[in-house]
């Protein structure tokens, strides 16, 4: 029951209607029996909204595109990792003090890691943006052979000197060897609904014996995941990524780590009923 003394989390961004967040953490909230509320605020500008979090007291924040890197000079410590990413996707407000973590990286390797160690296997992200940092950043920790393949060549030197990686442009992919590629993950928009018939590679550049993942979870299974299936590939969908980053922001503000299979059934569900 919401009272005077529901605690109130959030997340911010623009646009923020489609998110899933708010079914995911307020379900939790409730499993748990923590009397609080999570809504969606769709903000224009950040330092404003900064400020609404210190004067309402919203204890936890999800941050998301654009504002991921805008918010880091408003807040008061920022975890190390978030600092290197240079991305913020999550706000705790310990008695007023705003600290910034990104769990982003982390949950981008905890799908992956359940399915095969990622020491020395050769990891190909497809795209250099906000969301390819982050995974670049997860996988260098677990000490994966990085190369980044990017529409803007600039792009993707930039990212692989951040992470000792080695980069191509995306129109020079068909020169690429193909064959000793573990893992290849789109971080890229190509494919989201709703141009679902898009592929941020041709089907050429897949092999059998290579792990797909993406990013995109609308819709779960992007034509890059469905070519890869019937090539026999293993997969990884997007809604994966998207649970595991949900659950560690759960863990950061409750100290509780949420089961995350019962949150991804909970999408699937919601989305089907
Ligand atoms: P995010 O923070 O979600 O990663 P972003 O920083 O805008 O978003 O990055 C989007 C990524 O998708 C970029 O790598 C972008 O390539 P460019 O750097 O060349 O712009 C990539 N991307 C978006 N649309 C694309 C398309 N149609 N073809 C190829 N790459 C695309």
């Amino acid at each position: 029951m919401i009272d005077a003394s529901t605690d109130l989390y959030c997340v911010i961004g623009n646009p923020v209607k489609h998110s899933k967040s708010p079914l995911i953490h307020n379900a939790c909230f409730k499993s748990h029996g923590i009397n609080a509320v999570y809504l969606a605020f769709e903000i224009s500008g950040i330092e404003d909204a900064v400020r609404a979090i210190r004067q309402f007291n919203v204890k936890g924040v999800s941050v998301t595109l654009p504002f991921k890197s805008a918010i880091i000079p408003f807040l008061d410590e920022i975890d190390p990792d978030a600092q290197k990413i240079g991305a913020v996707n999550t706000v705790v407000n310990q008695n007023g003090l705003l600290t910034g973590y990104n769990t982003d990286f982390e949950a981008a390797v905890a799908p992956l890691r359940k399915m095969m160690a990622l020491c020395g296997k050769t990891v190909y992200i497809i795209g250099a943006g906000g969301a390819a940092q982050a995974v670049a950043h997860g996988l260098s920790k677990e000490g994966a052979r990085i190369r980044i393949v990017n529409r803007d060549a600039a792009k993707a030197q930039k990212l692989a000197s951040q992470v000792n990686a080695e980069w191509y442009a995306l129109k020079d992919i068909e020169h690429i060897d193909n064959q000793k590629i573990d893992v290849i993950i789109n971080t890229t928009s190509v494919g989201m609904h709703p141009k679902v018939d898009a592929m941020p590679v041709p089907d050429s550049f897949l092999t059998p014996t290579m792990l797909a993942m993406d990013i995109i979870y609308t819709p779960l299974e992007t034509k890059l995941l469905s070519t890869a299936k019937n090539m026999g590939c293993r997969t990884i969908d997007g809604l994966s990524m998207f649970i595991h980053q949900g659950a560690a922001q759960f863990k950061l503000w409750t100290g509780i780590s949420p089961n995350t299979e019962h949150m991804k059934d909970m999408i699937i569900k919601g989305e089907t009923s």
